[in-house]
């Protein structure tokens, strides 16, 4: 299973990466205005920021939504550094811009997926990755989770080379959950990964360790 982390906060990237577990980076629009980064050269740079953290798979997603602006942005996209990962959004031309990439030997991340449907019809085209939005859909009470189960299940069914990334994950039993299911990756924030190291039972027990440790060292 891949880890990736969900922000474009490069203290946070880097944080992750430093742990020596994470395999990628997702961003989005929203992601990239939280940061401040706006203006297309100021935008590239900040891509070029992570891609100099990380060691390959990052995600950087394209505004335009026609064909021929997403086969655009996309190709400058991807000219920034060899670890960027076209994001492409789940709509008609999206999905042929998807398939234009592959032809074309350019990975791309289908996001804003919430069906099975939106995940065959991107297997189909060639995406690298997938992303259906797990948290989004508990959000408006239906199972993220299922969503998840049977797109790993159908891409199964046919051995689809695209790789399930789970998103929009707001806890770590969303992250171990999609380890149960099989997704191939998740991506969330840095507050999920490092929350999968909390455990009482660590704490109190290198607690008394220490404790026992200093003890026996001052008899
Ligand atoms: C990542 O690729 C997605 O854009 C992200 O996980 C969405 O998460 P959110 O639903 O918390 O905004």
């Amino acid at each position: 299973m891949k880890f990736f982390i969900d922000t474009a906060n490069l203290a946070e990237i880097r944080e992750a990466y430093d742990m020596g577990i994470l395999d990628g980076v997702t961003t989005n629009p929203s992601l990239m205005a939280k940061e401040g980064i706006s203006g297309e050269s100021n935008v590239r740079a900040h891509y070029k920021a992570i891609c100099d953290i990380v060691d390959d798979k990052v995600s950087a997603e394209v505004i335009s939504t026609d064909f021929d602006g997403m086969i655009k942005e996309g190709k400058e996209l991807a000219k920034i550094d060899d670890k960027i990962v076209v994001k492409i959004p789940m709509i008609k031309d999206g999905i042929k811009a998807i398939k234009y990439f592959h032809s074309e030997g350019i990975r791309t991340n289908c996001t804003l997926v919430f069906s099975s449907g939106q995940a065959i019809l991107a297997a189909k085209a060639g995406a690298t990755y997938l992303s259906p939005f797990i948290g989004r859909l508990d959000d408006i009470s239906y199972d993220g989770l299922e969503l998840i189960s049977q797109i790993v299940h159908i891409y199964g069914n046919y051995g689809f080379e695209t790789e399930v990334l789970a998103a929009s994950i707001r806890h770590t039993m969303h992250l171990i959950k999609c380890a149960e299911i099989g997704a191939d990756v998740v991506t969330c924030p840095l507050k999920v990964i490092t929350g999968l190291l909390k455990h009482p039972l660590t704490d109190s027990g290198l607690a008394q360790f220490l404790a026992d440790h200093a003890k026996a060292a001052s008899k």
